[in-house]
């Protein structure tokens, strides 16, 4: 038996709708692709949403539509499409360090940074908590920032009773197979309430115009087929959620006395789309959880800033990323993760720290 890190849930339903629009749709940017524009808007809480092909192409094409070409404030700890992102659409990453107990860009690094270059914002709500957005909120207001939120694993958190995706100037998500919810393979959304963003994105995503384009664009549409998928997927998410933070509060009940770790925040906000700790002897802990069949991720193994295509971008060291990336572990977390392979799980993370015999 094999307990994996993550697991996408695949029903009768998807699989019957992607098989229908195949046959009654264009197979891209079909009619599907409009009704789950409309349906993630509204669920999100925001007037537009423009579905793109994967969360990397809303990032970039999130920055072209603001015209950024300075700085973008990031956090060191993020998958690597967060800063590349900030490169590929012309900007330069500026690296504020992470809080060592959220794992989110800490506010007060943030001020520390901020210079006359920085044009923008990029909080990323990372393993599926949201960040402290009145702190950054107040940040942007005060210096005339931008905030581009990186929601591609936070698909239904909420800040103060307001989805994130909904708190900046435009929110970018991911369906890539992992996320909290899919397309079945490859697909972003970007959300906004500015008319402006969301005209010059539908552009952008379609070589800027097409026969007639306006701008240098990307072929960056959505499959029809991961459209209607990801419909089905997103009638499922507050549900799968829920489930996510359940399994996390047990996760806490049963690994909350072992010394040697330090878990997440528990908060019904989170939606958890990893259940990441900090661990001593993380390494070899993995690997002994491997052996038991448990397969654990590590997300992510070298901080950003000590990438080579990022070095350049560093001026300073970053503490708390370069911690995390040494000790964090994420353990299995998926809404069909069972509760008693959960208690395994923990119950062999105590055997290892020999804590039960
Ligand atoms: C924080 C973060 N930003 C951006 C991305 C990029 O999304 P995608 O893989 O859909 O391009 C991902 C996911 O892969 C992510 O986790």
């Amino acid at each position: 038996m094999v307990i994996p890190t993550s697991l996408p849930i695949v029903d009768e339903e998807m699989e019957r709708e992607v098989l229908r629009v195949l046959r009654e749709e264009f197979f891209v940017g079909g009619q599907s692709v409009e009704k789950f524009e409309e349906e993630f808007a509204d669920y999100i809480g925001v007037d537009y949403a423009v579905a793109v092909s994967s969360g990397t192409d809303a990032l970039v094409i999130a920055l072209r539509c603001l015209g950024i070409k300075g700085k973008v404030v990031v956090p060191p700890m993020t998958f690597v499409a967060t800063v590349e992102s900030v490169v590929l659409a012309g900007g330069q990453p500026k690296f504020a360090d992470i809080d060592k107990d959220t794992w989110n860009i800490d506010p007060e690094e943030i001020e520390k940074i901020i210079d006359k270059d920085v044009e923008a914002i990029m909080p990323v709500h990372l393993y599926g908590l949201p960040c402290d957005m009145k702190h950054i909120l107040d940040i942007a207001n005060d210096h005339g920032l931008y905030i581009i939120e990186d929601c591609a694993q936070a698909h239904g958190a909420i800040y103060k009773d307001k989805k994130v995706g909904s708190l900046g100037n435009v929110g970018c998500f991911s369906f890539y197979s992992t996320k909290n919810m899919t397309v079945g393979g490859n697909g972003g959304m970007i959300t906004t309430n500015d008319r402006k963003i969301a005209e010059k994105a539908k552009l952008l995503r379609e070589h800027g115009g097409g026969n007639f384009a306006e701008l240098v664009g990307y072929n960056a549409r959505m499959n029809t087929m991961n459209a209607a998928f990801g419909r089905v997927q997103l009638r499922r998410l507050n549900e799968w959620n829920n489930r996510r933070r359940k399994l996390a509060k047990l996760y806490y009940q049963y690994l909350r006395d072992v010394r040697n770790i330090k878990l997440p925040v528990i908060d019904d906000n989170h939606v958890y789309h990893l259940f990441v700790i900090e661990a001593e002897d993380r390494d070899k802990l993995r690997e002994y959880l491997r052996d038991k069949g448990i397969l654990c991720g590590v997300h992510y193994p070298v901080a950003i800033h000590e990438l080579k295509p990022y070095r350049g971008y560093a001026d300073r060291s970053y503490p708390n990323s370069e911690y995390h990336s040494k000790t964090c572990l994420s353990l299995p977390m998926y809404p069909t993760l069972r509760e008693d392979e959960l208690k395994m799980v923990c119950e062999e993370i105590k055997k290892f720290y020999g804590e039960v015999k």
